[in-house]
């Protein structure tokens, strides 16, 4: 190993007690091919499997606690227990060489389609469109609905735990239904639920609560739970970075491995102040300091970019369409050979790479998200 990358292979250990041989995650990634009916593919499997044992722990694709919370056609469930030899198949494809396996677990709200939920109309916090061409008006959840799906994010935590998995994420961003309700933009009621920013933040933390309750519960080994979170919205209102700061120390304050910011690039500073060009990463450490570990993400392609990141006090780092790219971006680092790390791919490197297809027709449609070269 190359002597500057040591500190990328310094174990890391959870509050809970999970340990991870080195300081890189895979972000979750939804390959889109699961069954109509939510339980996994081979092919879904076989994209962990191809990426077991580098990461220290892979994040799995979000996984829907509710079938009306399904956003991604091809998405996988976690919303009963009869899912829970498919989630067990994932558990598995994961940990095979060594990875720690962590269930990504969500609810779409208004980002949902009704064609992915058999017509029905999504539901939300409030009756608002989020913002985004293809979306409907959802409709208002009632107070019932609001404690099932509290409880739904606690039974997919005993279903992860019964699947042997590692721990869970809590998807409390882009844009879903968790993010909805703590933000001003989605959230209108004047209910307990809404109105003021300690009202948007009361469905979040309830969430964690359940889940947290559920692996106190349920877990008999130590089993971590993060939470993901988007720390800004572009939208009028929108969520503000001081919003995030005030529901981090909240968080803080619960039994949480760790906080994964979803941001597109690592060094990024504010979307809503152009002028804030400090990387709200580093905001976000500042505030909570050292009380829950926290996971950098964003366009990472180089083990430089990591370390950078380590050296700024950030323990971990995630890393998303490098690994889809680079299976053995980890490995590579590990063993000296960072400039065999593949930074783009073809058509042809499609089954090489084990990317399912309804993934890369996924890429194909936007243009830019992977750097997809044409040559045949
Ligand atoms: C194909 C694809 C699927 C994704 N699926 C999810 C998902 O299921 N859950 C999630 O939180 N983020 C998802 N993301 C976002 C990634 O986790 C990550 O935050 C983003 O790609 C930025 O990291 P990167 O630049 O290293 O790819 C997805 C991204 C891509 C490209």
């Amino acid at each position: 190993m190359i002597k500057k990358y040591e500190p990328i292979f310094k174990p890391f250990t959870f509050p809970s007690g999970i340990t991870i041989r080195n300081r890189i995650l895979m972000a979750p990634l939804t390959t889109a091919s699961a069954f109509e009916n939510g339980m996994v593919t081979q092919d879904e499997l076989a994209f962990y499997e191809k990426r077991s044992g580098g990461a220290g722990a892979l994040i799995t694709a979000c996984a829907y606690v509710e079938k009306i919370g399904k956003a991604v056609a091809g998405g996988f469930s976690a919303d009963s227990d009869k899912m829970i030899p498919s989630l067990r198949k994932v558990a598995k494809s994961i940990q095979g060489k060594g990875s720690k396996a962590i269930l990504q677990i969500f609810h779409g709200g208004s980002m949902v389609s009704p064609q992915t939920i058999g017509g029905e109309t999504p539901v939300s916090a409030s009756a608002v469109r989020a913002a985004r061409d293809w979306t409907v008006t959802p409709r208002e959840m009632t107070e019932q609905e609001i404690d099932n799906v509290i409880k739904a994010f606690g039974e997919a935590t005993r279903r992860a735990i019964e699947a042997g998995f590692d721990g869970v994420e809590i998807h409390g961003a882009n844009m879903y239904l968790i993010q909805q309700f703590f933000s001003p933009y989605s959230n209108r009621r004047t209910d307990q639920w809404g109105g003021t920013l300690e009202k948007r933040m009361r469905f979040p933390l309830a969430v964690v609560k359940s889940v947290l309750n559920t692996v106190k519960k349920h877990a008999k080994n130590p089993f971590l739970v993060g939470y993901r979170i988007s720390p800004e919205e572009a939208e009028e209102p929108g969520i503000t970075i001081e919003d995030t700061f005030q529901l981090l120390d909240k968080l803080a304050e619960e039994n949480l491995d760790y906080i994964h910011l979803s941001i597109g690039e690592l060094w990024k500073g504010s979307i809503r102040n152009k002028e804030e060009t400090e990387p709200l990463l580093l905001r976000i450490h500042e505030r909570i300091g050292d009380k829950i570990p926290l996971i950098g993400v964003g366009s990472v392609w180089h083990p430089d970019e990591v370390l950078q990141a380590l050296e700024k006090g950030i323990p971990l780092v995630a890393l998303g369409r490098a690994l889809i790219v680079e299976p053995e971006w980890v490995q590579k680092v590990q063993k000296g050979r960072v400039n065999a790390i593949r930074k783009s791919l073809s058509a042809q490197d499609k089954e090489k790479l084990v990317i399912p297809d309804p993934m890369w027709e996924g890429f194909s449609a936007i243009p830019g998200w992977l750097p997809i070269r044409e040559d045949q």
